[in-house]
């Protein structure tokens, strides 16, 4: 129960990595709101965090539209009290080199992946203040670190979200809210079950994939999700504006040697 007397807000929960999030924190005590853009997919989650004995709220809406995310907000407040934990996770994956993305396609991923944080960080933070107390967890990416092919657009955010907890982390350090990022390599997970079958060898490329992290093996949705169970946490007391990379070494890796 590291996370009793939390009352959190996890976007983009109905599915995927926010949705073992939102299970994780329901299991260590948290209160959750399960936000996401359809309010079905959401109670799905509830009622199996319920059905584990946890406590949540399901709340359709959608993080780049600034009213829908204020009444998400209100809603968890009336039901739970004010929020202390916040995870920006929701975001969208446009693929191609830079030329080859449709600027629908591209502001599309800023409003999701950057906007749809900033307005959510906005919406929460009056009340954390209030409290003097409050952690907010902006989901990043090792491809925010290093380049990775073919997903230039969704690096961007990527890197604009590490960016914006180090700013964050120094505007509110002294204020009771820490600001951390978490920087995932290759999870399994629907994104990258999406990804890989609109490639031609899904296999080849998914062994691929596996042989990129020095690990030797793409990671698991536990094993990010208990990483943001640590941060939401008073054990984490401490850490205010670090990146964590749950990535097995991928951000660290240098050159491969050549055979
Ligand atoms: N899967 C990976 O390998 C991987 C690696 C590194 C980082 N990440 C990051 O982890 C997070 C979760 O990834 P995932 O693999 O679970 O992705 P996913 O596509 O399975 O889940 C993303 C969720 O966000 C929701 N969403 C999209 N737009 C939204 C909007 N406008 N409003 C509200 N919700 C919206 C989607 O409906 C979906 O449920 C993302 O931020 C992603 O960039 C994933």
């Amino acid at each position: 129960m590291r996370l009793q007397n939390k009352i959190a807000l996890v976007t983009g929960a109905a599915r995927g990595i926010g949705h073992g999030i939102a299970v994780c924190f329901a299991q260590e005590g948290a209160k959750v709101g399960v936000l996401d853009l359809h309010e079905s997919a959401c109670q799905k989650v509830v009622d199996e965090i319920l059905a584990a004995g946890g406590q949540a709220i399901a709340l359709g809406a959608d993080v780049t539209d600034e009213q829908s995310v204020n009444r998400a907000v209100s809603r968890l407040k009336e039901r739970f009290g004010s929020i202390n934990v916040l995870v920006n996770n929701a975001a969208v994956m446009p693929s191609g080199r830079i030329h080859e993305v449709h600027p629908d396609d591209f502001d599309r991923c800023i409003a999701v992946n950057l906007r749809g944080a900033y307005l959510c960080n906005r919406a929460v933070i009056p009340d954390m203040l209030a409290m003097r107390q409050g952690s907010i967890i902006h989901m990043a990416s090792v491809t925010g670190i290093r380049g990775l092919p073919g997903i230039a657009a969704y690096s961007a955010t990527k890197g604009a979200l590490i960016a914006l907890t180090r700013a964050m982390s120094t505007d509110y350090a002294r204020l009771g809210i820490r600001v951390n990022s978490v920087s995932p390599g290759t999870i399994d997970s629907p994104m990258l079950h999406d990804f890989l079958a609109e490639q031609s060898r899904p296999e080849y490329l998914r062994q691929q994939f596996d042989a990129m992290h020095p690990i030797g093996r793409v990671g698991t949705i536990e094993e990010v999700a208990s990483v943001f169970v640590f941060l939401a946490s008073d054990e984490a007391s401490f850490v205010t504006g670090s990146n964590y990379e749950v990535d097995g070494g991928l951000a660290s890796k240098g050159e491969q040697p050549q055979d």
